[in-house]
């Protein structure tokens, strides 16, 4: 059974956070989302991940993205965790800049196809891998990825994905690979030529491939 698809709208769970009680509808507002789960409290790469997530949140609020993470621990548990990961990064006077939703009973990992079956707590129950859920503000979801509990993210990574997602939501472009913002897009193939010489006032320049084919156009957005 597929889970969560690219373009569905996000569910709109009720959840215990540590900044009370949310309908996840009403904590993201207008806002985009990131929803990003984690295997368990009190864990080695877990508390690496939340501390960068938390050590660059300025990046995530300039780009309108608001931040929420997951895990299958009482809130209590993630109040305590908090204060660890704000040692972690030398900044045990400041509260950590984002809420934690307990998920202690799993229904949410459940409902949102989040658990890794490989990796188990201590009574055999399945730990939550750490997913990454990009929600728009229409509230669809624009971009998951999945990865294995044993394998920490990048968030300056997801950073990037998010600018190209954004900038993609707006302009009829695609971003290359390693696109970094700055740095040219290209237009996307079902443009006319003359549809996308009237969008890209700063032109549109098309790379000569053996083929003919002129399927390689860059532009600067
Ligand atoms: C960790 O966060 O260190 C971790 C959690 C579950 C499995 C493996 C690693």
């Amino acid at each position: 059974m597929p889970g969560l698809l690219l373009g569905d709208e996000f569910p709109n769970f009720d959840a215990d956070t540590t900044i009370g009680r949310i309908k996840f509808h009403d904590f993201l507002g207008s806002s985009w989302g990131i929803l990003f789960s984690h295997p368990r409290d009190f864990t080695p790469v877990c508390t690496t991940e939340l501390a960068c997530a938390a050590k660059i949140s300025d990046e995530f609020k300039k780009r309108g993205v608001k931040m929420i993470a997951l895990s299958i621990d009482s809130v209590e548990d993630h109040r305590n965790w908090s204060k660890d990961v704000m040692a972690f990064n030398s900044e045990a006077e400041i509260a950590l800049p984002f809420p934690i939703i307990a998920d202690d009973k799993r229904e949410l990992s459940v409902k949102l196809g989040m658990l890794d079956p490989d990796e188990r707590d201590k009574d055999g129950m399945p730990l939550t891998a750490r997913c990454v859920f990009v929600i728009g503000p229409d509230k669809k979801l624009k971009l998951s990825i999945l990865y294995p509990a044993t394998t920490g993210r990048n968030f300056n990574e997801i950073l990037r994905v998010i600018d190209s997602l954004q900038l993609t939501a707006q302009k009829k472009v695609a971003t290359p690979v390693d696109w970094k913002p700055g740095d040219k897009v290209m237009v996307i193939p079902s443009l006319s030529e003359a549809e996308a010489a009237a969008l890209f006032p700063n032109g549109v320049t098309t790379k000569e491939v053996p083929s003919g084919k002129k399927y390689l156009r860059y532009t600067q957005p």
